[in-house]
């Protein structure tokens, strides 16, 4: 029992980089990972009396906006939920026009991003998308693989539950393998598997539009992440905004279980 209480200290210690020392939280200067959750575009368009791509696509240039605000914050990784698994159940013609602006913004964009340094990285079960779409997003993620500046992360066909399924059946391939012992698998086990392995730990979870819930992201990254929510809709955030989240981000006391 006590090497399993000392062994999750120092996982929720490495977790959290220098943050948390000897299972002691220390008051965070600013946080490294940021995820957001894009909400809102449709309402920004409705109330612009607008079809939804129009929403969609100020949410792109939304998008552009915190990507460089985020660079120049420091930031070590940004993280935006672009499609979620469950988001094939709207109109095929939405689902089309969602893709037509991820393959044009990849297409458009990257020469930028490799410019400044930046790894663009998609999480989620992109390969299941269409193999043209895939060949772009993996061509995108080799060109700027050795890059050493912040990551840009696109969840793409991303659901947390379903991450975690992908990644419970790796670790069951490997046991079966008898490469894992069932009762060793641990924390950080699981963390290696995830589609954000590699990643720095998530520190803050933004969500606009006003709505309170998670939608399925980045469920077991979130456990220490503070979460903000705002009622700007996506199409109307920009750097002003991320950068109000970052400093009520500096305010929270964050203890992780801890005093
Ligand atoms: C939620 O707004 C937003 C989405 C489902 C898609 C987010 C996509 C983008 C911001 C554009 C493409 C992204 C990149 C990375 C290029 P909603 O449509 O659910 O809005 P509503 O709740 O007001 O209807």
């Amino acid at each position: 029992m006590a090497t399993h209480v000392q062994s999750n200290l120092s996982s929720i210690a490495s977790a959290d980089g220098a943050r948390a020392v000897d299972g002691v939280a220390t008051p965070s200067s600013g946080p490294r990972h940021v995820a957001i959750i894009m909400d809102g575009n449709g309402r920004w368009a409705k109330k612009r009396l607008l079809p939804r791509i129009a929403g969609h696509r100020a949410g792109v240039e939304a998008v552009r906006r915190v990507a460089r605000a985020a660079q120049d914050m420091g930031l070590e990784c940004l993280t935006l939920y672009a499609f979620s698994s469950e988001n094939w159940k709207r109109p095929a013609s939405e689902v089309a026009d969602l893709m037509g602006l991820l393959r044009h913004f990849i297409q458009s964009d990257i020469d930028e991003f490799h410019a400044n340094g930046v790894r663009l990285k998609v999480i989620g079960d992109y390969r299941a998308l269409d193999p043209s779409l895939v060949t772009l997003i993996e061509g995108a993620m080799a060109r700027t693989a050795g890059n050493s500046g912040p990551v840009i992360a696109i969840a793409l066909n991303y659901g947390a539950q379903d991450e975690m399924v992908r990644a419970a059946q790796r670790i069951a391939q490997k046991v079966a393998r008898g490469e894992l012992v069932a009762s060793d698998i641990g924390i950080a086990d699981i963390d290696g598997e995830l589609d954000t392995s590699g990643l720095p730990p998530l520190d803050l979870l933004i969500r606009t539009s006003g709505e309170l819930r998670l939608s399925n992201f980045m469920l077991w990254q979130a456990a220490y992440a503070e979460l903000y929510f705002t009622d700007l809709l996506w199409p109307d955030f920009d750097g002003q905004a991320l950068g109000q989240a970052l400093d009520a981000f500096r305010m929270r006391d964050r203890r992780f279980g801890g005093l």
